[in-house]
């Protein structure tokens, strides 16, 4: 991508990487992702927010020939999809100081092996002069990393917000145009990277709420010409509220589980409460980190191997709990042959989540009429428990990942 102009002071110079399926060995990105950098020029000196991933650093040096000489170099963030280019920005503006928070320069130290005396950190709140243009620098914790700070630039009233609000989508557009879509991608990316930050983001949401924001541009993804579209995502997001669905997630070796989810699924459906189920040998964990942003329960289903859970559940548990969702109840239900400590491993796992836990349903082999009862329990009780939190409402509709 060739460098575009954002306004007569702010061109978005970085690289969008169309084929990208996998981020950080681990997430996927099914609409690959960007990495967006900007160049801001003030009537005395010019400044780069943020670079981009290592393999389009060629690019991004190419992108900023145009530029001239940059005076600075903001690291919103550490990461090295975003940091992994600044040593050669460096190297190739060796008058260029890089502006950063104290947590930061500490990694990007050990990370990139950055000489610091090029790094001069900036306190939450400092202002840096390009003459008719500033850089307001706002410290915002855990936008990813413990080290994450956004930079405002009140002449255009545009805020670079690095991963916060970012979505993995590659685009040619500078701005959300399909909001229905960009919302998608932007909740899959919420789910992934911000949902264990939740709270967090709720009180950095009440600091930038401050600020008369015209434009939000990001580091991934497209940017935001009407701000309140992402503002209004994030604050449902981070909210408390929960939604009267089951995230049903489950794995079954040879059909008896999964009859078990078959009728927990109808079972919730009849009374109300919508479903969103994952067949987790093949479903897409991004799609079930989506779901998890805003259901009040999760039902885990698994059979025995070798008496603890099957290894696809026990990913799931640990994904549910690395990401700490709202979640306000949880169950499991599976089958096995001769013994099992199911419900112990998975609650073991599950130590982040603050939730209510259900009675669970274990069956030896195929379920029975009986069994397909318990399950009729399992679930009222979630119904009941939806009822009373008032959000048993509306049609329910079941939902198939696979
Ligand atoms: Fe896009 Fe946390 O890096």
């Amino acid at each position: 991508m060739r460098p575009r102009a954002i306004s007569d002071r702010i061109d978005s110079v970085g690289a969008v990487d169309w084929d990208r399926r996998l981020f950080d060995a681990l997430i996927p990105l099914p609409d690959g992702t960007s990495y967006n950098a900007y160049v801001v020029k003030g009537s005395e000196k010019t400044a780069l927010i943020d670079a981009v991933d290592p393999p389009f650093t060629d690019l991004l040096l190419r992108n900023l020939q145009a530029a001239g000489k940059l005076d600075f170099v903001v690291a919103n963030h550490a990461e090295q999809d975003h940091a992994g280019a600044v040593s050669a920005v460096l190297g190739r503006h060796p008058k260029a100081t890089l502006l950063c928070t104290p947590k930061c320069k500490d990694l990007l130290i050990d990370e990139l092996h950055l000489a610091p005396e090029r790094v001069r950190t900036v306190a939450d709140g400092e202002k840096v002069a390009l003459g008719d243009r500033t850089l307001e620098f706002l410290h915002l914790p855990w936008v990813h990393w413990p080290e994450t700070m956004v930079t405002w630039l009140p002449e255009e009233r545009t805020l670079f917000t690095c991963d916060l609000f970012g979505s993995h989508l590659a685009t040619n557009d500078l701005y959300a145009a399909d909001e229905a879509r960009v919302y998608e991608a932007a909740k899959r990316y919420y789910a992934e990277i911000m949902m264990p930050f939740g709270s967090l983001i709720r009180g950095h949401l009440d600091k930038l709420s401050r600020y008369d924001v015209k434009l939000i541009l990001t580091s991934h993804g497209p940017g935001y010409r009407r701000p309140g579209f992402i503002l209004d995502a994030y604050r449902d997001w981070t909210s408390d509220a929960v939604k009267n669905t089951v995230v049903l997630p489950y794995v079954s070796m040879h059909g008896s589980t999964k009859v078990m989810a078959d009728a927990l699924a109808d079972s919730l459906a009849s009374r109300g409460v919508s479903v969103e189920r994952f067949d987790l040998p093949t479903a897409d964990l991004g799609r079930l980190a989506m779901a998890l942003v805003d259901a009040a329960t999760l039902v885990l289903g698994t059979p025995a191997v070798l008496v603890g859970p099957h290894p696809a559940a026990v990913n799931a548990a640990f994904l549910a709990n690395a990401l700490r969702p709202k979640l306000r109840f949880a169950s499991v239900f599976g089958s096995f042959g001769w013994g099992n400590k199911i419900v112990e491993t998975l609650s073991g796992l599950m130590k982040n989540l603050k939730v209510e836990m259900l009675p669970p349903v274990l069956v030896k082999g195929l379920p029975r009429a009986d069994d397909i009862r318990k399950i009729e329990e399992l679930a009222e009780a979630v119904a009941s428990r939806h009822r009373a939190a008032g959000i048993l409402s509306g049609e329910p509709h079941v939902t198939q990942e696979a």
